[in-house]
């Protein structure tokens, strides 16, 4: 019994590993470039953004079809907002990023003053 579960984990692991796997951006700030990437799938690929978390609402965003694993997408979408990439390849597999929040560019300049603040104190 035990042996047939432990098979079957591996079984699913051994799965998982050749899927498309779609990387959360690290941080989204509004108005900023961001880097988007995927692997693993058969290009090309179709790319879109939708509300955090909701695999099955409608997409804010349609970055269209792509023939690499990355995009660099503009963030157009309001700070405060959660949304998840989604990519689907040529195969019609289809996979999703977990949710990020958009920032407030805001929030980008105030962090590099304070890191600037930092350095200056601690260099001179
Ligand atoms: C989606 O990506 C995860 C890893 O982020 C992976 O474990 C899973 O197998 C992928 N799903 C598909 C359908 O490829």
């Amino acid at each position: 019994m035990y042996a047939l579960v432990a098979l079957a984990a591996v079984g699913l692991v051994g799965t998982a590993v050749h899927g498309l796997t779609v990387s959360s951006p690290a941080s989204l700030t509004q108005c900023q470039p961001a880097a988007l990437s995927w692997s693993d799938g058969t290009a090309p690929y179709y790319v879109d953004i939708l509300p955090g978390g909701q695999p099955s609402a409608t997409a804010l965003e349609n970055l269209g079809e792509q023939s690499g694993t990355s995009y660099t997408w503009t963030v157009n979408i309001a700070a405060g907002t959660s949304i998840t990439v989604r990519v689907t390849d040529s195969t019609g597999v289809i996979n999703y990023s977990s949710a990020v929040t958009i920032r407030e560019l805001f929030f980008l300049f105030f962090t590099q003053t304070i890191i600037s603040y930092m350095d200056t104190k601690a260099h001179g």
